[in-house]
């Protein structure tokens, strides 16, 4: 069978490259251990409500202008939290799970964006330098009432 050239060498470089990215993302994950940050994190998403830090959520102050918001993320809300307000400079740890499906966990304005899966214990820690009204969203749809997911999170001077 003939092979142009021109597609001879179109076929090695394809190739090429797809073992290229096979091996990175074998290297990456089998040798270097990487994986997604909460995994060796785990618990029962059906046992949510009885498992520590999720048996207590909410907005605990843990030092300094420091503080570890606890959040559970259910359709179509975000349990137990309401009135955040945290001072300027704050430092937020964000644990975060799913009763259910996969959410999103966004703030707008900020490099918080994470997605929060059923099962793993999800974290994310920001610091808050600007005073202001933030929003904290679910950004993956999650069934009907997902466009109404969300709660505000205010910081004060
Ligand atoms: Cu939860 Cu969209």
């Amino acid at each position: 069978m003939h092979i142009h050239k021109f597609e001879k060498i179109w076929l090695i470089v394809g190739s090429g490259t797809l073992v290229v990215f096979l091996l990175i993302i074998g290297i990456n994950a089998f040798a270097m251990g990487h994986t997604p940050p909460s995994d060796d994190e785990i618990l029962d998403p059906q046992e949510v409500d009885i498992t520590a830090p999720f048996d207590e959520p909410g907005l605990k102050k843990i030092g300094e202008n420091e503080y570890e918001l606890v959040m559970i993320a259910q359709a179509f809300t975000f349990q137990s939290v309401q009135d955040l307000k945290i001072p300027k400079g704050a430092t937020v740890h964000f644990t975060v799970t799913s009763k259910d499906v996969v959410h999103g966990f966004q703030i707008p304005k900020t490099n918080v964006n994470m997605m929060v899966t059923p099962g793993h214990v999800n974290k994310i820690t920001h610091t808050f330098d600007d005073v202001g009204q933030f929003l904290i969203l679910c950004n993956e749809y999650c069934g009907v009432g997902h466009q109404a997911m969300g709660v505000p999170l205010e910081v004060i001077e």
